[in-house]
């Protein structure tokens, strides 16, 4: 089936009994393609404490230990945009999006976690939001997890915590009854393996557990039962609201450093541990063979049972099947390897050991400001196949794509256009070859408080003046070539907008 539209621009004829004339096609996506961008609610609202909000363990770890963030900083204020978010609209208006990405903040709604007390200026603020956004013809594509848990469980288990499955379930009911009047597309959990690992392997972000090789999995474990609860709440109580709820994960592809059979398990291994740990239950049922092994095999070597405790029958058949689409976030592809030198890499256990893999990423990609993310566009291509393939062509919403510079960049981001539109090239190729992927979010519709970075990475297609006391956006090169590939389907390279003619005005 043809996905996008390709017209020929010149016909294949003979003269004189040669084909003279290659053919080119111009590559266009269809009017109904969900063009987006995202953001989230911890990085970009600010207003930690106002208008009856309680605190997520965002608002309470970085206050209580800035040094957890590399530049001290926090997210109080950061874009602002919980105040300005009239403006953020009409930004988001201009730009031409069809859809805008964003999170739900729990503790806005539910100030401490459970409801015991729903707060009315919370939902307010959203319906109001999703109102504006609805009015000017953006669909809210709703993230309702995005890592910002309330503080009650932060302090008690967290995602450790199977409570935390119960009380997530509870939120979730109050946001479909809330919204879901209005908001068709529902996101649950975003990108579990990233919390996971930082939050409950390394300890590196709040709440600060480590547990490595242990927490992982069990915080992936309750994510997919998390999911999957909200999954069912939807579909048993929501489903007449006639709206779509899926899982976002973080997807980068892995590529063999040489030809040996070693680097080509390697890959394998990647793909069950990093993603079909969370993709297998809820498209296949159970865990993938590759990871229950290799976790078996490492805790056999270190005399304990398995640290990935098996999904139970009922547990399997509860998330089997919990999903409507899979979101996607990709940024980079990464080279892979297996071989002596990574015996003794890792500490053990951990996650990383049981893998038992090298990654790098390839020199001679062009760089972000990123160390571990570089621009390598026919990964993307591969990816969107291998899902294709390997999950029986689930639809597929890409929920984030992005590449982030430095403030010396400024507003001429040429390396985003360059990765934008490559990126966009690849998924084109990849929807002509059959992946039914309906939709793509660029990270982000504006510069936001990057986690454990602070704000030194520029994700923005609008840069934030974090100065100002108005936290001025301004557009940069790459928001208007991705208007303009909005605008007309087709992506234009000869079209080089200058983004400092524009300065001073808000587009
Ligand atoms: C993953 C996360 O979903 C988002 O919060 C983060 O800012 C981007 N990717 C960039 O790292």
């Amino acid at each position: 089936m043809w996905l996008w539209t390709v017209l020929p621009f010149f016909t294949l004829f003979p003269v004189d009994g040669v084909v003279v004339v290659t053919p080119e096609l111009e590559k266009r996506f269809p009017d109904n393609f969900l063009f987006g961008v995202s953001s989230s609610a911890y990085q970009i609202e600010g207003s930690w404490n106002v208008d009856g909000k309680g605190q997520s363990i965002w608002d309470y770890y970085p206050h209580k230990q800035p040094e957890i963030v590399q530049d001290c900083t926090n997210a109080d204020v950061t874009a602002d945009s919980y105040r300005l978010f009239k403006q953020d609209i009409q930004i988001l208006k201009h730009l031409g999006v069809k859809s805008y990405r964003f999170s739900i903040s729990w503790t806005r709604i539910l100030p401490d976690g459970t409801t015991n007390y729903i707060n009315p200026r919370g939902i307010a603020h959203y319906r109001k939001f999703i109102d504006l956004l609805l009015e000017n013809d953006i669909l809210p594509f709703v993230t309702l997890f995005h890592w910002d848990l309330p503080i009650a469980f932060g302090k008690n288990g967290s995602w450790l915590n199977e409570n935390t499955v119960d009380r997530f379930g509870d939120y979730v009911r109050v946001a479909f009854l809330a919204f879901g009047d209005k908001v068709k597309h529902w996101i649950t959990i975003n990108e579990p393996y990233i919390l996971c690992l930082y939050s409950y392997e390394l300890g590196m972000l709040p709440p600060l557990i480590k547990s490595p090789g242990k927490g992982f999995y069990e915080c992936g474990r309750n994510m997919l039962l998390g999911h999957a609860k909200a999954y069912r709440i939807y579909d048993e109580e929501f489903r007449f609201q006639g709206g779509e709820v899926g899982l976002t994960l973080d997807a980068q592809w892995p590529i063999a450093a040489s030809g040996s059979e070693e680097d080509a398990e390697a890959v394998k291994d990647y793909l069950a541990l990093y993603v079909g740990q969370y993709l297998d239950p809820v498209i296949k049922g159970d865990y993938p063979q590759r990871l229950t092994a290799r976790v078996a095999a490492a805790s056999a070597r270190q005399g304990t049972e398995s640290r990935l405790r098996p999904l139970t029958e009922e547990e399997k058949k509860f998330i089997h099947g919990t999903y409507d689409f899979i979101g996607i976030n990709h940024y980079t592809s990464v080279m892979v390897y297996r071989n002596e030198s990574v015996n003794g890499m890792y500490e053990k256990p951990s996650f990383y050991d049981d893998v038992g893999i090298g990654i790098y990423v390839n020199d001679s990609w062009p760089a972000s400001s990123l160390d571990f993310m570089k621009e390598y566009a026919p990964g993307f291509y591969s990816l969107l196949l291998y899902l294709k393939d390997t999950y029986n062509n689930p639809l597929v919403y890409i929920t984030e794509n992005g590449f982030p510079l430095s403030s010396a960049e400024g507003l001429d981001d040429r390396k985003k256009v360059n990765y934008i539109r490559n990126y966009l090239d690849a998924l084109m190729d990849a929807r002509a070859d059959g992946s039914n992927c309906q939709g793509y979010f660029v990270w982000s519709l504006m510069d936001s408080f990057e986690w454990a970075a602070g704000y030194q990475y520029k994700f923005g297609l609008y840069q934030v003046d974090f100065d100002d006391p108005d936290k001025k956006r301004t557009a940069r090169k790459s928001a208007l070539v991705y208007k303009e590939i909005i605008r007309t389907g087709t992506i234009d390279v000869s079209y080089d907008p200058d983004p400092y003619q524009h300065n001073g005005s808000l587009y």
